[in-house]
């Protein structure tokens, strides 16, 4: 089949590239000149395991074509848009700019019987919109417009487009679903499920499926806080819960809160729809600022491995991405973490595998090192703020040796409570109370009362 893909962001590259891999002839779209260049030269401009490979075999294979110009678009028999939707400066809606502009531009050039599918994430009533212009545009033409949100991990993407939970497509068209079920076939040979559904809830699938993540996040991390005042370990608790079918073990991990470019983007724009509608989603609402508070507040538990104050001292910060195997720093736990360290006067050395360009933009004041252990060197404390894999088996002795205060902040809860004993560090969890007890923190909890951490005077005032 001859696929179109409009924009070569990071959905409409890997979809691009996976639909080309499926034996389907697909040419990518964007307006970016560089990019395009270099996607011709077989350079990928986004961090994404695999993608390179994919991309170079499908262009050597020639299913796959590069181009600023939507050249054969007359002949596709589907059309996808996934340029950016971000969030709209001051209000936090969805900006669908880029959207309408790009159906604007393509709708004479569609041919008449178009199916035009949406994999941006759009808000409910997106494709109607589209489809007025549409109609606008071409009155005589037989065009639809489907709903097919992607659930693509950044770091999996490829894994995920491959082995989807399930494939929705949303239209009420029975043309349209045949041609975007035929898209989709070597997956549905593999009996990934299919849910045909209507193209508004299409739409709200998406959305409802990421809130609800960030909101099964947020509970187990607001369940880590009272599990470091009530003495019980997130890690057991979350175990126990998860391996109750109607519960689930995934997105069950405690951490600094989520970030990244859908999850704290798709609260925000679901938020503004049910508003809009006179249909809160309240539970939502509390999910985005209870995440907003905790990003930042990871500072305090630093403060609190330092005796109460920060001012003058250094602390290394391992993993700036919002989460590993990307280098997107958009919306990550690191940079309000990193920003109120500064603000309470500590050095911040900083490090991360893939994610430094990215860092370097939004933070300027981090002392950025080239390796985990550079970052550690002279560092009065230790923070694991993203879970790379090279940073689970680090040589703790050598760290110890090169540190001025052996303290590991593990704000993903990487490590075990014994192994730090055993290497001598002061070790720091997100809800596991238990870790620091076996390390004969008494004293400590003594001083700082109740076993939890109390603020400074300086902190409770920064934060
Ligand atoms: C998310 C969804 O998982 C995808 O299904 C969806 O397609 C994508 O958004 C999107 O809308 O495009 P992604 O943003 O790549 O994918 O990242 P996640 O793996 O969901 O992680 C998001 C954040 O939650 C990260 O900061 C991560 O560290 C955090 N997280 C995740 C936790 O703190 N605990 C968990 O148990 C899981």
């Amino acid at each position: 089949m001859r696929v179109t893909m409009i924009g070569a962001g990071y959905v409409g590259l890997v979809s691009g590239a996976c639909f080309a891999d499926f034996g389907h002839d697909v040419t990518c779209v964007d307006k970016d000149a560089n990019r395009i260049a270099a996607l011709r030269r077989g350079e990928i401009p986004i961090f994404e395991p695999g993608l390179d490979q994919l991309v170079a075999t499908n262009i050597s294979q020639r299913r796959l074509q590069f181009s600023t110009e939507p050249t054969g678009i007359g002949e596709a028999d589907a059309v996808f848009i996934a340029v950016g939707t971000p969030s709209r400066r001051g209000d936090g809606h969805a900006d669908l700019s880029y959207i309408y502009s790009a159906v604007r531009e393509i709708a004479p050039l569609l041919p008449p019987s178009a199916i035009v599918v949406t994999k941006s994430t759009v808000p409910v009533g997106t494709g109607d919109e589209i489809e007025r212009i549409l109609r606008e545009a071409r009155p005589d033409a037989d065009m639809h417009v489907v709903s097919n949100p992607e659930f693509l991990r950044e770091g999996a993407a490829i894994y995920d487009f491959k082995h989807p939970d399930r494939i929705v497509i949303g239209t009420d068209d029975a043309r349209a679903r045949s041609v975007i079920a035929e898209v989709y076939r070597p997956l549905y040979l593999n009996a990934a499920p299919i849910l045909y559904v209507g193209r508004r809830t299409a739409e709200l699938i998406k959305y409802a499926a990421n809130a609800f993540l960030a909101t099964k996040i947020t509970f187990i991390n607001e369940i880590a806080d009272l599990c470091e005042s009530v003495g019980a370990d997130v890690q057991d608790v979350a175990r126990g819960m998860g391996l109750d079918n109607r519960i689930g073990s995934k997105f069950l991990h405690a951490g600094p809160g989520f970030g990244g470019s859908c999850l704290p983007k798709d609260t925000m724009a679901l938020i503004k729809t049910a508003h809009d509608y006179g249909a809160p989603v309240r539970i939502v609402e509390t999910v985005a600022a209870v995440n907003e508070q905790r990003k930042r507040a990871m500072a305090r538990k630093v403060v609190a491995a330092l005796d109460g104050s920060i001012r003058g001292k250094t602390i290394a910060v391992l993993g700036l991405s919002f989460k590993p195997n990307t280098d997107d720093t958009r919306d990550s736990p690191s940079i309000p973490l990193i920003t109120a360290l500064h603000d309470l006067g500590a050095t911040v050395r900083g490090y991360d595998p893939a994610a430094m360009e990215q860092a370097k933009l939004q933070l300027p004041g981090v002392v950025y090192c080239d390796s985990a252990y550079e970052a550690a060197e002279d560092a009065h404390a230790l923070v694991i703020a993203t879970e790379w894999e090279q940073f689970r088996a680090l040589d703790l002795d050598r760290l110890r040796t090169i540190m001025q205060e052996p303290v590991i902040v593990d704000l993903r809860n990487i490590y075990r409570a014994d192994e730090m004993a055993r290497a001598n560090f002061r070790y720091l969890t997100i809800g596991r109370p238990d870790a620091e007890r076996k390390q004969g923190a008494a004293a400590r909890r003594r001083k700082l009362g109740n076993g939890k951490a109390t603020p400074s005077k300086e902190l409770t005032g920064a934060l």
